[in-house]
């Protein structure tokens, strides 16, 4: 457990907030490195990470260490006032290391071993992988523990990225050794597992392997406590790091957290409290139908595993990526509104990959701050002005955000979720996450995203999408909240299983079915591109089930098959509290309705439309900053009294916010909890 948590200002070196980035100097002559900083300066930059991938640079051969280059780069950073985020180096194993030991290469889950020549091939279990790469961290830690440029340690990268899950024998004997201490007989873990099912009982522990590929279904619980195994397995990994880290070093240490929606593989509820400072790396991914509201749903996720606090943006891109189908370039001021919204979602820092653009390797057509075209250029003159900009903003630094609704998510239950063999393989776990998310971004209500079984009680609404795993007490604690007057809204096929993957069985959903006061009988699926009309005259589309009310107040109904007339979505009161369930999924434009409706009745003080102007608030001691983010093509205008900071001019009582514009207004109003486009904004006086 990280014994503190380090303020992410004081990574700047000044207290104001950090500007960095990637910095691969091993890929470019010592020439260049000059440039490089004179640039960097320039730019404002205050912090970079080195070292990520430098294995093969520092240990050419076994034991044969040459630190020479480093020195001279960590030298020439401290010497310009720039610090480092030292990179471990353990991320990408060199050639000599896999020639050696082929052992350390991952296997897949039908047995094909990964060759060495990408990065990140190491199966997280190995003992020869750890001993050297321990070896490694110690020497770089005995070298650079006390170096003055060093101001965070930054073990391995993305850990998990390619290698979380690894299913050779190694990691099949770590697996058991983890089903032994979490089991402890063989009797309990067959129960847990259901072997009874298909003759899949064990009768000793060397029977059981990772769930590797089968002619059929693996043992859906095998393949849930693979996961929770694999997570715990690398979490094991970066202890190990950190331990030697900090036997010759005060600086913090911590990952890169990977909160996207392309990777799952890590349970960073466990992770983060093992973290002197919470960092994410964040992409925007075109293949989503909203990256920016992803984006923003990726954020307000790091700061719940920040538990609110102020955290680091490790890494993002100034323009396109290259591990997409089609990796877009943004568009000109796109990316000031992706940086300025980690910002105004309560990141004290932003880093992006990387300095300057590659030009050999698989990654020499990423954006970068310092793109091939040089610094004339559209992106170089964006990073000087987010540069400029981020000065400006120094005083939001050690601000926080204030939510008045949480979004309860689960890693655990994403991984049971998505599993096959469930009613239907179109509802996904993130999907139904991503839209109830979007409704509350498109109504203007922030959310803080929060782990089961969270306190609840300074929430005025708490959402629950898909939480199709839930333990008991976690049910329960949901459900006192709404007992002492909370307001739920729980989605379908939430409820469903307990954390073995047993069916609460009795009618669903099993463990909310008291506080939501309905029964369902059965599900019924719908095809993709069917649809049940609704009684508000709209259309359910995905997902209907057979629904008795039991207590519950049908809010909508279907008008439509043989499920007409039976609820869609109910509203229970349950104590001093409602719970809401949507047992469909409905239209956007409903979905809203549905939540607004929740929330206004809950309290919480809705003044959004959906104009695509996002307005998070940021509170300190005496001032608060209301961000606003105009993503839409028009001009949009907010109400609001103060000082706005990105143009320097005093706001009396509303300000423009241009199309694709960004306007960090601060007031000493009392901080709005909840910020919506304000009414006035149709007005056409401005200030
Ligand atoms: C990740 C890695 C970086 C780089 C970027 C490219 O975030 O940490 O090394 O590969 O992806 O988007």
């Amino acid at each position: 457990m990280s014994p503190t948590r380090t303020p992410v200002k004081a990574l700047s070196g000044s207290g104001k907030l950090v500007y960095g980035c990637d910095y691969n100097p091993e890929q470019w002559d010592s020439a260049i490195w000059r440039e490089d900083v004179r640039l960097m300066k320039q730019a404002g930059v205050n912090l970079v990470a080195v070292n990520i991938f430098g294995w093969a640079e520092l240990e050419s051969l076994p034991g044969e260490y040459s630190f020479e280059r480093l020195d001279e780069i960590l030298d020439l950073l401290h010497a310009n006032n720039i610090g480092v985020n030292l990179g471990t180096g353990t991320s990408s194993t060199p050639a000599w290391l896999t020639t050696l030991y082929p052992g350390i290469l991952p296997q897949s889950a039908s047995g094909t071993r990964a060759w060495p020549g990408g990065r990140q091939a190491w199966c997280p279990s190995s003992p020869q992988y750890r001993e050297h790469a321990l070896r490694l961290v110690g020497e770089t830690v005995r070298r650079y523990g006390a170096h003055p440029a060093v101001r965070l340690w930054h073990v391995s990268n993305e850990l998990g990225c390619h290698n979380a899950l690894c299913y050779c024998d190694v990691s099949a004997g770590a697996f058991r050794s983890w089903l032994q201490a979490r089991y402890g007989t063989l009797d309990a873990l067959n129960k847990a597992w259901g072997t009874t099912f298909w003759s899949q009982r064990y009768s000793s522990w060397e029977q059981i392997l990772p769930p590797r590929t089968t002619v059929s279904t693996n043992n859906p619980t095998q393949v849930l406590d693979f996961h929770r195994f694999s997570s715990d397995e690398l979490l094991g990994y970066y202890q190990a790091e950190a331990e030697v880290l900090r036997q010759h070093s005060t600086v913090p240490v911590t990952t890169n957290f990977m909160v996207t929606a392309h990777i799952r593989n890590l349970d960073y509820w466990s992770w983060a409290p093992h973290m002197d400072v919470i960092a994410n790396d964040h992409y925007l991914d075109h293949r989503l139908d909203a990256p920016a509201t992803e984006l923003a749903f990726a954020a307000d996720a790091t700061r719940g595993l920040a538990q609110g606090r102020p955290w680091l943006l490790m890494e993002h891109s100034t323009s396109a990526v290259n591990w997409q189908p089609r990796n877009i370039a943004k568009g000109p001021g796109e990316m000031l509104r992706n940086s300025l919204a980690h910002l105004a979602r309560g990141a004290d820092g932003l880093c992006f990959f990387q300095w300057r653009a590659s030009v050999q390797g698989s990654e020499k057509f990423h954006s970068a701050m310092l793109p091939h075209a040089g610094t004339d250029s559209r992106i170089w003159r964006e990073v000087l002005e987010l540069g400029s900009i981020l000065e400006t903003l120094a005083e939001v630094a050690g601000t926080t955000v204030k939510a008045e609704a949480a979004l309860v998510f689960s890693w655990e239950a994403w991984w049971a979720y998505d599993q096959e063999s469930h009613p239907s393989s179109d509802v996904r776990y993130l999907d139904q996450v991503h839209a109830m998310y979007a409704a509350f971004w498109e109504a203007g209500i922030t959310v803080d995203v929060v782990a089961p079984g969270a306190d609840l009680s300074r929430y005025k609404l708490a959402v629950v999408p898909g939480l199709y795993l839930v333990r008991e007490k976690d049910s329960a604690a949901l459900a006192e909240y709404v007992a002492n007057g909370g307001t739920a809204l729980v989605t379908y096929f939430s409820g469903i299983v307990d954390e073995n993957e047993k069916v609460l069985a009795g009618g669903y959903p099993g463990a909310f079915r008291t506080m939501l006061g309905i029964r369902s009988e059965e599900f019924y699926p719908l095809p993709p591109g069917r649809t049940l009309a609704l009684s508000n005259g709209s259309t359910a589309s995905l997902w209907s089930e057979a629904m008795r009310l039991e207590g519950a107040e049908a809010q909508l109904t279907f008008t439509e098959g043989h499920l007409s007339g039976t609820a869609a979505v109910t509203r229970n009161r349950h104590g001093a509290g409602n719970a809401w369930y949507l047992g469909t999924v409905l239209d956007p434009a409903s979905l809203r309705d549905v939540v607004t409706g929740a929330a206004g009745e809950a309290g919480i003080n809705v003044l959004g439309s959906p104009t695509g102007l996002e307005v998070v608030v940021r509170s300190g001691a005496d001032h608060s900053y209301v961000f606003l983010i105009n993503h839409s093509d028009e001009d949009h205008k907010y109400a609001a009294h103060g000082h706005e900071l990105i143009v320097g001019e005093d706001v009396s009582h509303a300000v423009v916010v241009p199309a694709g514009a960004v306007r960090v207004v601060r007031t000493s109003d009392p901080a709005p909890q909840t910020a919506g486009p304000s009414a006035s904004q149709k007005d056409d006086e401005s200030d």
